[in-house]
């Protein structure tokens, strides 16, 4: 949902086009309407336009821009269609200040409405426009940047995160935020803004993070923090141990293909948290209830907990999409843990929710990005280690949130044979992944088709949802994931000649109702693609395309590797179609506004 950089060099002499060009370049998972960058060298120079990045850098030439500080934005539209005019930066009207905003001004309407009557004059659709207005109205009577910023923000409704520059007070920049992700980077040439690290990670690993209303100033000699009553601050400096490599292709096609292939080390990577999840368990007692609260594949991964944690320990559990969070919030009592599941930590829904729900109860985020808002806000948290995620399409992150739910689950009751099983996952992923041939060629088979259905049931209901989920963002055909005995209750309406239905079947209780579902699409004429057990000749017969893994694997660890075929089939059909993977039309990959 829109990503913001700033940058502000040490050495005078420096251009800071080429790096803000880097920084934003690896942001542009977070919105890819439009690019723009704003510097000043004596005057504001902003180079803009809609499209990808590359697209408009192959037009503009972006890294050449003169100043040794500037910043710069890639955008999701929200207010106004993507456009050079609504692309960031967004200036006043004597172009002396530029903004990047990532996040939604609601009282946008009203602000632009009263600044029009006192003779402002706006040429962009979006709601960001009026943060620069204010800004220079605010300047105009006296106050200075850092106060004309602070004076602005105290009118705004919404989220968000900004950064400004002005040549009326040149040589700094100002930046904020409400909601809407920041960080800052103190590195060894300059200092940093972003929306998130992989922006800056080749630059600076040491990190504040600027909390709600705090004005941040960057200069050539340093950050300054205000708290929201214009106090000066110390701020904590953590270390990112991420590295610029994670962040990059390292060869592969798209960054979905690298997360794909690095789902092993990720669940290995998390497993080591075993240790810090008893110490929470410990501190843990009275648990009555379970909440789940998230969105997307972060809901599917907390469907796979439900089950665990009431199969195994017996615990209530519910899961709530945090969109639908506030209906259930009455419901909660001290004796709930709610646990938040996210890979961004910065999910709008989510942070309302966790923040209704600290007012009540326990709250535990299973996090993979470390310092953002839910890792900040959470009573307790579980780090996942997949390292960073850049293509929009959730995989890595979502095997290493069920890695850390597993042994959640595993070690509240006390099941050591889960706990050894649960290691032997990442050779069985390898395994997976020595087979990606096999569904390249499935994926040639079935790229025509304008449907899927996705059955599982139990344990493998959320892969189903989740496969389903994978095949929609990023190829854009309708899959529908079902619970394979809700198939007969109406979808089966659905199924006819030469609809592909995968059916996920690893071997254990369900399998014999799951076979008679398979046979049940099969006899109408649906072309099964199944994905079971290495030993299941019964599918030989029975399913048109068969994708055989390890039998060991049983079905309560199936989530965590039959996933892997279903993200494989996906991304080919994907790349067979000629869309690109990792920047799906419509998505980003942090949903910031609600
Ligand atoms: O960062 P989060 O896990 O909170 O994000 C939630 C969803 O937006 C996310 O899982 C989304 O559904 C995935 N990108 C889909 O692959």
């Amino acid at each position: 949902m829109c990503g913001i950089v700033g940058c502000i060099l040490k050495n005078n002499d420096k251009n800071v086009a080429p790096i803000l060009f880097d920084c934003i370049s690896k942001l542009e998972y977070r919105g890819y309407d439009s690019i723009g960058l704003a510097t000043y060298d004596g005057d504001i120079h902003i180079k803009k336009d809609k499209g990808k990045i590359d697209e408009v850098n192959q037009k503009l030439d972006l890294p050449d821009m003169p100043g040794n500080f500037g910043i710069a934005h890639v955008r999701w539209a929200t207010h106004g269609d993507p456009s050079k005019l609504n692309a960031h930066p967004q200036i006043d009207e004597k172009m002396q200040i530029a903004v990047v905003h990532n996040g939604i001004i609601e009282n946008n309407s009203k602000l632009k409405a009263d600044l029009i009557a006192e003779g402002h004059t706006f040429k962009s659709d979006t709601d960001t426009e009026v943060i620069p207005h204010l800004i220079e109205k605010y300047m105009n009577e006296g106050f200075d940047l850092e106060h004309a910023l602070r004076k602005t923000i105290e009118l705004l409704d919404g989220a968000y995160a900004i950064a400004a520059i002005s040549s009326k007070e040149p040589d700094k920049i100002v930046a904020t935020r409400k909601d809407s992700p920041l960080i800052v980077g103190l590195g060894d040439d300059g200092y940093y803004l972003a929306s998130d690290s992989p922006a800056i990670l080749k630059y600076a690993n040491n990190i504040i993070y600027p909390e709600k209303g705090e004005i941040v100033i960057l200069d050539k000699n340093g950050v300054v923090v205000h708290d929201e009553f214009d106090n000066p601050i110390n701020k904590e400096i953590d270390t990112i141990d991420w590295t610029p490599e994670m962040a990059e292709k390292e060869g592969y096609d798209h960054f979905m293909i690298k997360e794909i292939n690095e789902q092993a080390d990720a669940v290995k990577r998390t497993l080591t948290q075993k240790d810090n999840i008893q110490k929470i368990i410990d501190e843990l007692d009275d648990l009555s209830r379970i909440c789940f609260v998230a969105c997307g594949t972060s809901y599917h991964a907390s469907l796979t907990g439900k089950y665990l944690l009431e199969s195994l320990a017996g615990i209530p559990t519910d899961v709530i999409l945090a969109s639908e969070f506030k209906f259930s919030a009455k419901t909660l009592d001290e004796n709930t843990l709610v646990i938040f599941i996210s890979q961004s930590g910065e999910t709008a829904d989510s942070l309302k929710a966790l923040d209704v729900a600290n007012k009540t109860s326990k709250t535990l985020g299973i996090v993979n990005v470390a310092g953002s808002s839910i890792t900040r806000r959470a009573h307790y948290v579980i780090q996942t280690q997949a390292g960073p995620e850049i293509g929009v399409a959730a995989t890595k992150t979502y095997v290493s949130q069920l890695s850390a739910i597993y042994l959640f689950a595993a070690l509240l009751s006390d099941n050591q044979e889960l706990l050894d099983e649960l290691n032997k996952v990442p050779d069985y992923i390898d395994d997976v992944l020595k087979e990606i041939d096999l569904i390249k060629s499935m994926s040639e088979r079935y790229n025509y088709a304008k449907d899927f259905f996705y059955l599982g049931r139990g344990y493998s209901y959320p892969t189903a949802l989740e496969g389903a989920l994978k095949l929609k963002e990023i190829s854009y055909i309708h899959g529908e994931g079902y619970a394979a005995g809700e198939l007969k209750h109406g979808p089966l309406a659905l199924i006819d000649e030469g609809i592909p239905v995968v059916v996920v079947i690893p071997p254990g209780d369900s399998h014999k109702k799951t076979m008679s579902n398979l046979e049940e699409v099969k006899s109408r004429g649906a072309r099964v693609l199944a994905f079971g057990s290495e030993d299941d000749d019964e599918l030989d017969e029975k399913a048109t395309e068969v994708f055989k893994i390890n039998s060991e694997v049983s079905e309560i660890i199936a989530p965590l590797v039959y996933i892997v075929p279903l993200q494989l089939l996906s991304y080919y059909i994907t790349v067979e179609k000629g869309f690109d993977p990792d920047k799906p039309r419509n998505l980003a990959k942090c949903v910031t506004v609600e």
